[in-house]
């Protein structure tokens, strides 16, 4: 084993119900960190990070097998694409050409559809220290142009890091916005609030939103709104504010500049000491705090998650940007590759 690098294991998470096996990978690091992924939708399965006693739970909402994640659930983990998040009405025009995408989300088209990457069997391979997903999305899927190839690279590192890159290379002029959709609760999953998390965005502007929750296309300043979380704040002094209590569900337009890996975000818990922090190359965060959570979900060791019990940080490109010509560019052209960075940095608070 190379020295310092995390080496991830392989093993099997069982069948999809059309026989498929679908592999499960494992990364444990030095510090008692361990992440593990499965090639159905490059779901984070798990991770596992202990507090300042060294108690270690998972941090992570999911299910314990293949089952609940192949029956609807919402994005547990999951990469989301070809377009994560919202595009009004499932349409947009491109180089003069209208397409109108599936609509899976009342008027919308969300996380890539009726069949999302999230839902795909990826083609998986240890390269090193790390897991490589690949994913070949057909010219027209889900009635998007162009054969897209996209990689999904993952690792943990003895820094505590999860780095996650993407990159992707497409035959036809297409939107492209990809994000990993873990759902977080720093108590451990299943703890039925978030109130006592501490949330740093840095953000001074954000993109409001209309009656179907997609942006009006304005951008706005933070300033003296609930969407102002320059000052770390506690969730649950805050989120009775938000959205007439409903919580976060909305873009942060995240400082740093494009392309470049900035720190942009932290969640603490300070009952526990674990603390997350993110780093991404993208322009935008979705901060998402559960409010559409069904009732009925059991995830894992079979606790029902509740609604506002965790926290989405979902690294991206803002939502319906391929409609919106003042946000930054969605288009990946034949020629081009799609890069995106994001690391999630796990560790205890000072
Ligand atoms: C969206 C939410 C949605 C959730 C689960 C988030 O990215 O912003 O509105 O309910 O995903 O689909």
């Amino acid at each position: 084993m190379a020295e310092g690098k995390v080496i991830p294991t392989r093993d099997s998470f069982g069948r999809l119900q059309d026989g498929t096996e679908i592999s499960r990978f494992t990364f444990k690091n030095k510090n008692n960190i361990t992440v593990r992924i499965i090639n159905y939708g490059g779901i984070v399965t798990d991770i596992l990070v202990p507090d300042k006693n060294g108690k270690v739970v998972d941090i992570n909402l999911g299910f314990d097998d293949i089952k609940g994640y192949e029956a609807r659930h919402p994005y547990f983990g999951a990469i989301c694409g070809r377009v994560a998040n919202r595009i009004a009405g499932g349409k947009f025009t491109l180089d003069g050409k209208e397409y109108q995408l599936a609509v899976n989300n009342g008027p919308n088209h969300l996380h890539g559809g009726v069949k999302g990457f999230d839902k795909m069997v990826w083609k998986a391979r240890v390269d090193d220290d790390t897991l490589v997903l690949t994913y070949v999305s057909p010219d027209g899927e889900e009635h998007y142009p162009g054969e897209l190839t996209v990689e999904v690279r993952y690792r943990l590192t003895n820094e505590n890091e999860l780095v996650i890159d993407y990159t992707a290379t497409t035959t036809k002029a297409t939107p492209i916005n990809l994000t990993n959709h873990a759902y977080f609760n720093l108590a451990g999953q299943g703890y039925p609030n978030i109130d006592d998390h501490v949330l740093w965005i840095d953000a001074y502007t954000y993109t409001p939103l209309d009656q179907n929750i997609i942006p009006t296309g304005v951008i706005t300043s933070v300033e003296g709104t609930a969407y102002d979380l320059r000052t770390p704040t506690r969730l649950g002094d805050r989120l009775k504010y938000v959205n007439n209590g409903k919580g976060y569900d909305i873009n942060f337009c995240v400082g740093g500049q494009l392309g470049k890996l900035t720190r942009v975000a932290s969640l603490e818990h300070p009952p526990s000491g674990r603390k997350m922090e993110v780093f991404t190359t993208e322009p935008g965060i979705q901060c998402y705090t559960g409010c559409n959570m069904a009732t009925g979900v059991f995830g894992k060791g079979g606790v029902e998650y509740q609604k506002f019990a965790s926290v989405c940080l979902e690294t991206q490109h803002y939502a319906n940007s391929v409609n919106q010509p003042n946000f930054p560019n969605t288009i990946l052209r034949p020629g081009e590759t799609y890069r995106h960075t994001t690391v999630y940095k796990f560790g205890l608070t000072a």
